[in-house]
Formats: C-alpha cells, structure tokens, sequence
C-alpha cells in the first residue's frame, strides 16, 4: 500500500501566483550523475495576489547545494515536494533568488525534468517536470523569460529562444518570449543536424534544424518538408507568423510521449521524425506530418498563449489538434481524414467515456495531472472546436480566433476566456454550449420518424449515460447535420443544420413528393451515439448514394456491425445485400482508394465489443474474434475476383511517394490482399511481401500472413533485414503480438520478454510488446487469465521505473466491467495486486484506484 494518499488538486481551488517571475537565467554544468543547475531568479509580487505570502518554490528529487536572497546566502530545508521561505524572510518588492542544485540525469528512468537516452542529455517538462531541474513555481500561469547557459564538452548544445553566444564547451541561449517552466528545454549531445530556411510573411528569415544521431540524416527529408507545410499554413488560414530566429526539432529514442512543443525546441520522439520509404510505412509518414504540424501548431495555440492551470489543458490541446486536423484534411483529403477522425475518437474516446476513466474535457480534480492527457482532452477538445465552428459558421470562428490572437497575446488562459471570444464575435450566449466541457460521458440521440401526407418528422431525445461522480446531466446543444435522400438517391433536402438543445424536439419537413431517407449527423456534426433504425436497404442506398463521404461510410459501417452482432448472437451468416453493397463499392473508380480500403474494414474486435455492451449484451471476445474470421473468409470468397484485380490495378508507377494519392492506392491494395489470404491461403500476400520495396507493403503482407496464422518464415527475414533499425524493430515486435492466436498471445509476449532486443526500460519497445496485447483483445482476455496476469506483472515492474509510461498502459484495462463475470473476477484480482504494491507511484495508484471505482 501507498504509505501517503496523494491529495487530489481541485479546479474550484484555484489562486493565483503570489510571485510572478520577471526573469530567469540558468546555468547548467552537465554530467552524467552530477550535473549542476544553478539558477538565478527575478521575483516580484503579484499585484493580483493577496500580500504576505510565503515563496513556496516546487522542487522534487533536488540535492540543494546552496541559496541565496538578494546575494545574501540563506539555509532553506526542502521538503519532499520543494522549500517554503516564510514571509517575513523576504526583502520588500522584487528579490533576486539564487540556488545550486545537484541531480543525477543519468538515473533518471523516469524520462521527465533532465535525463540521458543512449549519451544524449535531453529534457520533458510538461505538465510537472521542471521541478525535478531547479526550485521554481513550476505552475503555467508564472511566464518569464529565459536565459540559459550550457557547459558541456558535447558538440551540440540548444536550449529554447535565439542562440546568444558560443565558446569551446559552452553555449548561450536566450528566449525573449516570456513562458512558463513547462516549455523549458535543453539538449546536449552527438547529433547531426538537416537544415533548410523559411522566410515569414513577415520577412523574418528562420533557421530549420531537424537534429538526429550520426547516420539517421537521410531520414529527416519528409519531416523537414512537413515543418515547411506547417508554417505556410498557419500563415495562410490563422494568420500566425513564426516569432524567433531558429526552429529546432530533436528526436530521441527514448520519450514517454509522441513529442513535445518546447519554445523554439521541439524534442521528438523518434519514431515521429525518421522515415524512409523502406523502413516507414504511409501512416507513420501521415504520423509525421500531423505530429510536426500539431506541435509546431503550439507556438500559438498553447505556447504563446497558454494555459492558467492545467484543468484548462484542453484549451491548448482540443485547438490544436482541431488546428492539425484542419492541417491534414487541407493537406490530404477531408472526408477520409474526417473517417479516420471519428474511427479513433470512438476507440479511444468513447471507450473511455463509457467507463470507470470517464471525465469532462475540463476535469474537476486531479490526482496526477499525467493522467488527464487523454482521449477526451484531446480528441473530445477537438470536437467541441469542431461543433463551435459548425454553430457559428466559417466566418465568425475566423473573427472569434483573431480575438482571441488578438486579446490574450502572451496571456495564461481559462476555457471561460475561450468561450468569451465566441459569444462575442458571434453575438451569441453560449452557456448551454459550455456544458460540454464540464458534463462526462457521450452523450445517446435517440431517433424516431413520422411520415404522413407528404410530411415527414424527425423526433429527436437526448441522453447523456451517469459517469463516476456525475450521476445528473443536463440537456446539451447539439448540432445535427442532416439531409434527406429520396428512394433514387437524389437528394431532396440539402444538408441543414438542426439544433437539438432540450431533452427532445422535433423536425417537420413538409411538402415532400415521397417517404425520404434521413441523413443525420452528416460529417459525424457532434460527438454522440446516434440510435437510428434504418432498413439493410435504406443503408444500402446511403452507402450508395449519400452525397456525404461520412455517411456513406457509416452506412457500410452500420451494415457490417449490424451483420456481426448477429454472427456473434445467432450465428447468423452475411446476407447477400451486404456483399453486394461492397463488391459494388469496392470496383467503383469513382471512389477514392483511400475511402474504398476504409470502407472495406470491418469494425474490430473491441470496437465490436463495445456496440455490443452498449446494445445490452456481455461482450464475448473469442466469439467476436470467431465471427469476425467468418466474415472476412466470406468477403474474400463472395469478392474473390475483385479484389484481385483491384490489388493488381492500384499500382503506384515513379519513385515511391507518401502523398495522398499514392498512400491510398497502397492501403487498397494491402488491404485487397489481405482479405484475399482469407480465401487463397496468403498465395498473393506472400508474393507481395517478397517484392515490396517498402515497409507499407512489406509489413502489410507479413500482417496478412500473420493473420492466417503463417508467415513465420517472413517474419524471420523480416528480422534478420531490420535487426538494426530501432524503430523497424518495433514493427517486427508488435506484429506478432497483434497477430497471435488468442490462446498462444501471452505466452508468445512471455517469449518476446526474453528477446535481447527487449529493453523494456524504453517506452517504444515497451508499448510495441506489452501493449500491443490491446490490439489483439482475444489474446488479452483468454479465458486462463495468462494475458491479464501478464500485464499487471509488468506494469508493476515499469511503474517502478517510468510511472507515467506504466499508468498509460495500465488503460488496456479500462474496460474491464463489460466483461463476463469470470473475466471480471479474475482483472479485479489482478487490480487489486498492483494496487497492494509498496511504493506504487501516484500516477499509478490513482488510475488503478479509478478504474476499481
Ligand atoms: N504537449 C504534448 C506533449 C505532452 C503530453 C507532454 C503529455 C507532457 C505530457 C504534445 O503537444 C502532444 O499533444 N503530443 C501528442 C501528439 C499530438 C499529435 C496529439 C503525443 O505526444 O501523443
Ligand atoms: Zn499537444
């Protein structure tokens, strides 16, 4: 058991800074388990803030060698968590703070404050980490500039701002961009820099430098022309300019996170900068090009205006992943981007909100604020954004964000602040619409329909489900963008937005020549569960037919998922409607590669898993893995011709490019021969593996050959071709996890531990074994328990390590209640052992003490 329960912080307990910070420089004497920090502060009292306070500075695993006020030494005693220097010790007005610390970087396992990754110095601070470098209030409404001084013999040393000045062993660097700890960065290391130059639109020429180890230069092409793209449009559609001389991008193999949006420094986790056609496949390219965007998007939204407190995190997190989202529709294609969008906010966002994790995008209270990067911060946020745009219209969300630009420029901001913005630039009072980031859970809109003399009327309830702690909701504001299709396809009623804002309303459409079909929530208008009975026919003619991209998606989608809740229930098999609607779909050229290889996935295993809980019914993970391997079998035979000649004509002529065009052509292709394997026992996949000139194909192929339960001799080439490239290995990892048998998935993850390319301390690898259990859910809920048991062994080890990586991963089990009570019994069992462990971390004790409730 934890010795001390951690204290949960409350939004409702706010209070401003008492110090503001008016500038800070710091020193750094680099080495591996000594390193020197020493740091020179200006404070000033917050005239917002009641006088007489103490100086309570944070500061966490600190050996403090010395301090100082006003250049008179001072012995402070820190506690666990920092020092508190009483009121009456300090000088009147603004005092100069000075101290020497000593820590150890190289110990530093838990990748956060200063650490090393394989000889290279590097830093992560959001959301706490500073306070593991130096004392400070290490809080995001204290902003001030930095000056920083590196000492070290490496040859590469960068730090946040302008370089100032350079010596033999030593570097300056200034940021005159006042900002808070958590975009403090510093890198030191053996690295290698691609280089290239943008000019502003406001003719300020910047330095790019993407810094990699020796020999990783020929992998930085795509992520440099990435970072290019970035800036044009944030120019173009946001009318935000660059605001410092250099722009510099490091990747580290070892990061908890994808990467990070330090002022002027990014820092990357790797396998989100190095790409070749060989050894990246096009979704990691896609990865690339939205992660470059998303924190090079930050300087902006996040960094130059920032956030009051860390309950607000969605205020920079949902507008920038929005602002990527918008980034990659402009950049590929919207409707395929938007598929993709709402394929991954209802796997991880919806499973989240319909479960022990729940919590609004603006959490209450937190135990470890780590915890609270999530799903519904992120991909929720964005939808809110999403909705607010939709209700305002284009042109009053461009005058909504200018002011916002315009108004709180270097300020730390609140979601009020952000609401503000809009009410006024749109005349409108949108306190109803503020309920979404205070209200958990995804909220069900049930539909029922009328027609009667040429009338038709659409009924609409709202409901949002009970979520931990917040029995009561309220009525939402909910934008639902529909359309009316007649029987021939046409369109009789043009996409129009309708406002659902109490518990039920109802829509008449009068005057219409014959019973229509409705479109609802075309582009997916709003983050719901949409009940709405329709025929197989009437879905066949939407997937036919809709003019929205997303609702034809929908329509094959809600074929499928309808066709395998009755494999898994009744045994059912797939009706000939459903596989003709594809074998349509799929030949028609008329349609975009990318949107065809979606539109023949059918939903996965947890996806299933979860439509079928929420219809009422306990989710059984070997049936569902049992009807999904029928239903790909059937497809494959039933569209055996097409899919062949479809595999054959998505050729990609030229050098290999990750564009659009050609990744989509490529995904149909993998997935054509994927679902042929089903019915040519993997003849053409095989084949396509021992051609492929790159990893999309390459990896595509051994998956599909994986997937039918063969493949081994590939994989073991696979390996002997990749056994030095770190993130290739990954792939080679995570492949056979993801496609084991179910009953062989613990024991072969047990095997894979054993592995000497196993370094579990690195999170990559870590996730790429253990967590790829989650994407294969048969496996991880065999019925003997081997795959939980598996799991709680690790995370327990990792969580003694890197306590965030492990309360991340601690996630495969949030869905734990949907399942039978066998199941159930023995993931409680498995809880409450890690929650028995001595010195459980806090990030982990509170994940583990939410999802047991
Ligand atoms: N600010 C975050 C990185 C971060 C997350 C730091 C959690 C500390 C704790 C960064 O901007 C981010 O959001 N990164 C995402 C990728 C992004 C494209 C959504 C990540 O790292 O997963
Ligand atoms: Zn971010």
């Amino acid at each position: 058991m934890r010795d001390t329960t951690p204290q949960p912080i409350h939004l409702a307990d706010y209070q401003p800074p008492p110090f503001l910070v008016e500038n800070v420089a710091l020193t750094f004497r680099l080495a591996p388990t000594a390193t020197r920090v020493i740091s020179e502060i200006r404070f000033r009292p917050n005239p917002d803030a009641t006088p007489g306070h103490d100086l309570r500075l944070d500061g966490e695993g600190l050996k403090l060698i010395s301090a100082h006020l006003n250049g008179a030494e001072i012995t402070a005693r820190p506690d666990q968590s920092g020092l508190t220097i009483p009121a009456q010790d300090l000088p009147e007005g603004t005092f100069d703070w000075q101290a020497e610390v000593e820590i150890s970087p190289d110990g530093n396992t838990a990748l956060e404050g200063l650490y090393m990754s394989r000889g290279m110095y590097c830093t992560q601070c959001e959301a706490e980490g500073f306070r593991k470098i130096t004392f400070y209030p290490d809080r995001p409404d204290v902003m001030a500039p930095f000056r920083v001084r590196i000492e070290s013999d490496l040859p590469v040393l960068l730090s946040n701002g302008n370089p100032a000045s350079l010596g033999q062993g030593w570097a300056e660097w200034h940021d005159p961009h006042p900002k808070p700890a958590y975009l403090f960065a510093l890198v030191a290391g053996d690295l290698v820099a691609a280089s290239d130059q943008f000019t502003t639109m406001e003719g300020r020429d910047v330095a790019l430098n993407i810094w990699v180890r020796k020999g990783d230069e020929d992998k930085t092409a795509y992520a440099m022309d990435a970072l290019k793209r970035s800036m044009v449009w944030d120019e173009q559609v946001y009318g935000r300019a660059y605001d410092l001389d250099v722009f510099n991008i490091v990747a580290v193999d070892d990061f908890n996170m994808g990467a990070m949006e330090n002022k002027g420094l990014n820092i990357f986790n790797s396998r989100y900068v190095l790409a070749s056609p060989q050894t990246a496949t096009d979704s990691d390219y896609a990865s690339i090009e939205r992660i470059i965007a998303h924190e090079y998007f930050h300087n902006w939204t996040g960094n130059r205006i920032t956030c009051r407190d860390w309950f607000q995190l969605s205020l920079k997190e949902g507008l920038t992943v929005y602002r990527d989202q918008q980034f990659m529709g402009d950049m590929r294609s919207h409707s395929v981007k938007r598929i993709e969008d709402v394929l991954t906010l209802r796997a991880r966002q919806f499973r989240e909100d319909d479960g022990p994790l729940a919590h609004p995008v603006r959490p209450e209270s937190y135990v470890e604020i780590n915890n609270f990067y999530t799903a519904t911060v992120y991909e929720k946020g964005a939808e809110l954004i999403r909705m607010l745009q939709l209700l305002v219209g284009q042109d009053r969300y461009k005058a909504a964000l200018d002011l916002y630009f315009a108004r709180h420029d270097g300020q730390a901001c609140t979601i009020e602040d952000w609401i503000a913005v809009f009410e006024e630039a749109a005349g409108r009072d949108l306190s109803q619409f503020k309920r979404w980031y205070g209200q958990a859970g995804t909220p069900r809109v049930d539909v029922s329909e009328d027609w009667q003399d040429g009338s038709y009327t659409l009924t609409l309830r709202q409901h949002t489900p009970d979520t931990p702690g917040q029995p009561l909701k309220e009525p939402l504001v909910i934008p639902v963008a529909m359309g009316l299709l007649g029987a021939d396809g046409a369109e009789m009623v043009p996409t129009t937005v309708l406002e659902l804002d109490s518990p039920e309303q109802s829509f008449t459409f009068p005057d219409l020549p014959a019973r229509p079909v409705a479109s609802l929530l075309r582009g997916f208008s709003a983050p719901v569960v949409l009940n709405h009975s329709l025929s197989p026919e009437d879905r066949a003619l939407m997937l036919a037919h809709d003019t929205d991209p997303f609702n034809r998606f929908e329509a094959g989608r809600a074929l499928a998922r309808d066709i395998l809740h009755a494999m898994v229930l009744e045994g059912a098999t797939p009706g000939p409607d459903y596989l003709n609607a594809l074998r349509t779909m799929v030949s028609d050229e008329a349609l975009d590669p990318a949107f065809r290889a979606l539109a023949l996935h059918i939903p996965g295993q947890d996806d299933l898993a979860s439509s079928l809980y929420a219809a009422g019914h306990v989710p059984d993970p070997d049936a569902i893995q049992a009807a999904r391997t029928t239903a790909l079998r059937l497809i494959a035979e039933a569209l055996r011709p097409q899919l062949q000649d479809v595999a054959n004509a998505m050729q990609t002529p030229g050098p290999y490019s990750p564009d659009a065009r050609d990744a989509g052509r490529r995904a149909l292709k993998v997935q054509a021969v994927s679902l042929l394997a089903r019915a040519d026992e993997g003849a053409k996949a095989a084949e396509l593996f021992a051609r492929a000139d790159n990893m999309t194909e390459q990896l595509g192929a051994w998956g599909a050959l994986l997937a039918i339960g063969i493949g081994q001799e590939e994989g073991a080439q696979f390996y002997r071709q990749w056994a030095q490239d770190r993130l290739v290995v990954d792939k080679w990892f995570s492949a056979q996890v993801m496609y084991a048998a179910p009953k062989a998935a613990a024991g072969l993850v047990q095997q894979l531990t054993q592995h000497p390319d196993f370094e579990w301390k690195n999170p990559n690898r870590f996730r790429s074994v253990i967590g790829a259990l989650g994407a294969n859910p048969a496996g991880f809920h065999a019925t003997d328990g081997a795959g939980y048991k598996l799991v709680a062994d690790w995370l327990i080890r990792l969580d003694g390590v890197n306590p965030q990586s492990a309360a991340r991963l601690s996630t495969l089990f949030e869905t734990w209640r949907r399942y039978d009570e066998a199941r159930q019994a023995l993931i409680r069992g498995e809880l409450e052992r890690i929650m028995s462990q001595d010195n459980l971390s806090r990030d982990m004790g509170e994940m583990v003490g939410r999802m047991l409730g």
